[in-house]
């Protein structure tokens, strides 16, 4: 799926801005795609776009939040008319709460479901569509967690979001299999980003974000006979041993 001067190919990535949605960005744009992407922050939303835009291809910066389905909606409906396509939804944008399924603010619960798996369920209703309609294959990489595997303690609704992403992707996969399109759960450990930056983890032994755009790469790369429909990425030595 990779794509070529004389076919352009369109991805959009939500939670474009920084961290492991910035680095996909910068990958696809690598691999040849003309990029939308999303994120509410519009100054570093730009910056991505123009690190992608020295790649050659282009990108659109498109700020909205995404949990308000209208603002969802203009988004993609930009993406495909600008792009006359689709090829590549990365569905990313996420946040992480800390707190103990006995005090948490359910506010904050329903925060973390409204962005992490119904947005990303949304966006890929939205862009479905497209996706069957693009000739030569397409894709949709849900950014997951590990914790969308097992379970961690103080991160209930966190949880609960990944695992219900994980579960949406092997569903949605069973719905497209036999109509070319591949759909990964990339589910990792720690990684780097601002959603790390204070959880008190050595950041020394944390995966970086462009690891992560590396596996996303693969999916990609891979034969059309194949689709990887998860990948578990673990930091090779452990971010919390002392
Ligand atoms: N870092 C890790 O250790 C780790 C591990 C496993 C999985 N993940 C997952 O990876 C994904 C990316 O996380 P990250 O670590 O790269 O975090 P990050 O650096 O905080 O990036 C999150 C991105 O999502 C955007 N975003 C947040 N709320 C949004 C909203 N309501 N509407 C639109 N965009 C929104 C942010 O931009 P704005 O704030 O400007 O909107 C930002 O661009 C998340 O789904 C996360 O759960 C992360």
């Amino acid at each position: 799926m990779t794509a070529t001067n004389n076919k352009r190919r369109a991805a959009l990535v939500t939670g474009a801005g920084r961290g492991i949605g910035r680095a996909i960005a910068i990958m696809l744009a690598e691999e040849g795609y003309d990029v939308a992407l999303t994120a509410r922050g519009a100054d570093e939303l730009s910056q991505t776009a123009h690190e992608c835009e020295a790649h050659g291809v282009r990108a659109l910066a498109l700020p909205a939040d995404i949990t308000d389905p209208a603002q969802l909606g203009r988004v993609v409906e930009t993406c495909v008319r600008e792009f006359r396509g689709l090829n590549v939804l990365v569905s990313n944008a996420g946040s992480f709460h800390w707190g103990a399924a006995d005090t948490a603010d359910p506010d904050d619960w329903d925060h973390l479901v409204d962005l992490n798996l119904k947005a990303s369920m949304r966006v890929t209703r939205l862009a479905l569509p497209h996706l069957l309609a693009a000739e030569d294959g397409a894709a949709v990489l849900f950014i997951a967690s590990m914790a969308g595997r097992v379970a961690f303690g103080m991160n209930a609704a966190y949880v609960a979001s990944k695992h219900g992403v994980v579960g949406f992707a092997g569903s949605v996969f069973k719905d497209v299999r036999e109509r070319g399109v591949k759909v990964c759960a990339i589910c990792p450990g720690l990684v780097e980003t601002s959603i790390t930056h204070d959880i008190g983890a050595d950041h020394a032994k944390m995966i970086q974000p462009e690891d992560i755009a590396e596996a996303a790469r693969y999916v990609l790369r891979s034969p059309s006979r194949v689709c990887p429909t998860e990948i578990l990425l673990q930091p090779q030595r452990a971010p919390w041993a002392k």
